[in-house]
């Protein structure tokens, strides 16, 4: 990926949920946001020795990916010493499965930079139904072993999701305490993930295993990245309406002190 030429956002604002970079596309927001990662990542790795970072799936970060494996194939990014968790993953899916998260990250980063197999985490869609709570259990355990997320990369559902945590109607402490779990797909999601799924919703598979809102905000920092007009209104909910769980995104701002966005002008329409 080039280097875009403005290295610098177009606009900045400070929001309840935290910092919001704003860039003329997401082309630019995204090259950015990767080597603010890629900086972090060489950081911490220098620091402590390692890295333990959470990333997201689905048509958002593609670009970021690609920044962040052409600084490694300049020399300038190594994973050998960072442990990855993924944020979320279908159920019940096949691991190979061209369109299961596990498949998606292998093709986007995984194949092409130098994590160990073993420190590449993606919660397992071909559990047994019996031992999926166990499975999750276990996700939080290693995440937990491993000292606990430094940096969270995240993306935004149309509705506000955040992983799989769907829009409920439960307290805002209640949505703050989940853990990783099986959960129910809402329909907006399963509407917009029947693309992938040969255009037919009904081929999207009903459940989906996810880290909960307590796992992502218990991260030491995180990093979210929107893009387009049809997150603009989940965007704006979520950096200053109010906090609801109705809206999972909006949760980010009781930890808006370590939170960084990465939008485009056209997810940041709505913003005032
Ligand atoms: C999926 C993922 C989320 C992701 C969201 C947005 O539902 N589970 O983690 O943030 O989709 O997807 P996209 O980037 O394709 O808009």
């Amino acid at each position: 990926m080039q280097e875009p030429k403005l290295a610098v956002p177009s606009r900045r604002l400070e929001t309840p949920a935290g910092e919001v970079l704003i860039f003329s596309n997401a082309e630019q927001a995204s090259a950015i946001a990767a080597a603010r990662v890629a900086a972090i990542i060489r950081l911490l790795t220098s620091t402590n020795g390692k890295a333990v970072v959470g990333l997201p799936t689905g048509g958002t970060p593609v670009e970021f990916y690609k920044g962040l494996v052409a600084k490694h194939r300049a020399g300038e990014l190594s994973f050998r010493d960072v442990t990855t968790y993924n944020l979320d993953e279908y159920y019940p899916i096949s691991p190979c499965d061209p369109q299961s998260y596990r498949s998606y990250m292998h093709r986007h980063l995984f194949a092409n930079l130098d994590i160990a197999p073993n420190h590449a985490h993606v919660l397992d869609g071909s559990v047994p139904e019996p031992f999926v709570a166990e499975h999750c259990r276990m996700y939080e355990h290693w995440i937990e072993a491993d000292g606990g997320l430094d940096l969270q990369v995240l993306g935004i559902g149309r509705n506000g999701h955040i992983g799989f945590n769907e829009p409920s109607d439960v307290s805002s402490d209640e949505a703050r305490a989940t853990r990783t779990r099986l959960v129910s797909l809402h329909p907006v999601t399963r509407a917009d993930a029947a693309l992938d799924f040969g255009g037919e919703e009904r081929n999207v598979p009903p459940h989906a295993l996810t880290m909960g809102i307590g796992t992502i905000l218990a991260a030491r920092s995180i990093v979210v990245l929107a893009f387009g007009s049809n997150k603009a209104q989940a965007l704006a909910g979520a950096l200053s309406g109010s906090v609801s769980a109705t809206l999972p995104a909006s949760l980010l701002q009781t930890v808006g002190g370590r939170v960084t966005w990465f939008v485009d002008e056209s997810a940041a329409a709505d913003l005032k």
